[in-house]
Order: structure tokens, then C-alpha cells, then sequence
């Protein structure tokens, strides 16, 4: 099944990022789920694409999608998500975690930096992860196992940075971050005080991919949804790297906070964001 599980994952992900590359530059219809968390016509259409392609070959597998969607993946009540929501289901024995758009400020203001990120699980755990980035056409795949790949040929490996000083860190603010400024203002300072450079791009997924790929040497953000980090917490672990908690306990996508590195500066980081 997990060679079919990966040519639908990358055939969704492929087919949802080339819808996202052709409404980029056109208007679009926003809304409001929070004070500062927009959802635009693309999320939807893009989740819907994804939901619809594993349907046709998974139709028994269980999905927790962002968007909140009427059962025949109408738009339904925009805003309310995600799909179906936890109180609507069990975990499944089988279950896809999809995020349709991350990085959707980002591609409401036309800043390219967004992906589609897709994570399978079964019995609870992440067997297959693909982050596709459609502007750049990059494809981030990887397999539990059997490692993390770029474009289906390039083999993934975390950095070898070993110290703070030469390490650049990427980060991200949940929606909630009014609520949380002081906290969160110390600890990226602890961060910023200690590390070569810090980068908040907007989509957690794609600084996953980029830990997982050297580019990046580190990632800590709080609040993240699964959808965020289903795929990208996959590609960081078969690429090489460390993800845990801020203080070091195992991670999983119901965490509160992920703290994801290439192993070598893990305790350095992880000593940062607990002190
Ligand atoms: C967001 C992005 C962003 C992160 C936010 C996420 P969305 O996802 O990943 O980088 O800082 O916490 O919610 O809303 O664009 O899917
Ligand atoms: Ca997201
Ligand atoms: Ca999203």
C-alpha cells in the first residue's frame, strides 16, 4: 500500500500546487478566521483538489484537512475548520493530514513563500511526508525508513553546523501571538542574541524542508497545527535531524511546541527555548 500511499501524496501535492501557481498572481477572495489568520478561495480549492485525488483510490482513509468543509467538500462554512473536526471522529487506522495552503499570508500578499504539505499516518504513526513548493518547483519527499528526497533524486541530509554561533535558525508566530508577545519576544531574543541569523519566512512546513535539506540549521515555533508539521517533522527525522518538544520531550503533531534541528546543535537549542 505505501508505494501507492506515496504516488497519490505526490500526485495531490502536485496537482494542488499547480492550482495554487495559477491563482497567485490573480485577486482573492479573503476571509477571516481570526484577527490575523485569513483563508482565500485557493485554501479551499486546494484542499479540495487534494481530498478529492486520495478519495479516488483511499475512500476508507481517514483526513484531517485545516479547512473546515461541508462533507461534499463544498466550501461549506468557511472559517470553522479544520476537517472534520476532532470532535467528528476517532483516529483512524489510516489517516492523510493535509494543509491545502501553508504559508497563506504569505500568498494573499503575492510573497512566494508557500507549499502544499501532506502527511500519512498509520496507527498513529508518519509513514510518508511530501512538501511541494510549486514557485520554485521543488518537491520534498520522504518515507519513514527510507530517508528524505528532493525532486525524487536528491538525497536529504541535515546540516553539519555544530555550533550556535554558524547556526541559521528559522521560526514562525502562531495567529494567537498577541496573546503570547512577551513570552515569545524573550525567547526569539534568547535566539537571536545567540545564533548567526534568525528568518521568519511563514510557512512552517517549507523551514521544516529546509532543515531537513542543510539550507536551515534549526526551527522552533509554538502552537503549530498537525497539518503544519505532519510532513516536514518526517522530512527533518529521515534527512538526519532531531524534533522534540522546546524541552526535549518526543515530539508528535499535537504537541503545543516543536523545536526541529540537525541533531548536533539539538541540546543548545533546546537550552535556549526552555531557559
Ligand atoms: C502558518 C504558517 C506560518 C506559521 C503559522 C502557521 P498557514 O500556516 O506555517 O509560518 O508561523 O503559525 O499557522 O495558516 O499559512 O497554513
Ligand atoms: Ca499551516
Ligand atoms: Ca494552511
Amino acid at each position: 500500500m505505501l508505494d501507492q500511499v506515496r504516488q497519490v501524496g505526490r500526485q495531490a501535492a502536485l496537482a494542488a500546487g499547480a492550482l495554487l501557481k495559477l491563482n497567485y498572481e490573480k485577486p482573492h477572495d479573503i476571509t477571516l478566521k481570526g484577527a490575523i489568520d485569513p483563508v482565500t478561495e485557493s485554501d479551499f480549492a486546494s484542499q479540495k483538489t487534494i481530498i478529492s485525488l486520495i478519495r479516488q483510490t483511499f475512500p476508507d482513509h481517514g483526513i484531517l484537512a485545516e479547512e473546515r468543509m461541508d462533507a461534499d467538500m463544498g466550501e461549506g462554512a468557511k472559517g470553522r475548520g479544520p476537517w472534520p473536526s476532532p470532535q467528528e471522529t476517532t483516529t483512524p487506522a489510516y489517516r492523510w493530514i493535509i494543509d491545502p495552503v501553508d504559508g497563506t499570508v504569505n500568498f494573499a500578499h503575492g510573497f512566494p513563500m508557500f507549499c502544499v504539505s501532506i502527511g500519512f499516518e498509520a496507527a498513529g504513526v508518519m509513514e510518508y511526508g511530501v512538501v511541494y513548493d510549486p514557485l520554485r518547483d521543488e518537491i520534498f519527499e520522504a518515507v519513514r525508513g527510507g530517508g528524505a528526497w528532493l525532486n525524487g533524486s536528491k538525497r536529504l541530509k541535515v546540516s553539519g553546523v555544530d555550533n550556535l554561533n554558524e547556526a541559521l535558525v528559522a521560526t514562525g508566530f502562531p495567529y494567537d501571538i498577541r496573546e503570547r508577545l512577551p513570552e515569545t519576544t524573550a525567547r526569539v531574543g534568547r535566539v537571536l542574541g545567540a545564533t548567526q541569523g534568525l528568518r521568519r519566512a511563514g510557512s512552517a512546513a517549507l523551514d521544516l524542508a529546509y532543515v531537513a535539506s542543510g539550507r536551515m540549521d534549526a526551527f522552533f515555533e509554538e502552537n503549530l497545527k498537525p497539518w503544519d508539521t505532519a510532513a516536514g517533522m518526517l522530512l527533518v527525522t529521515e534527512a538526519g535531524g532531531t524534533v522534540t518538544t522546546f524541552t526535549g520531550e518526543p515530539y508528535s503533531i499535537f504537541s503545543d511546541n516543536i523545536a526541529a534541528s540537525n541533531g548536533l546543535l539539538h541540546g543548545d537549542i533546546v537550552a535556549l527555548l526552555s531557559a
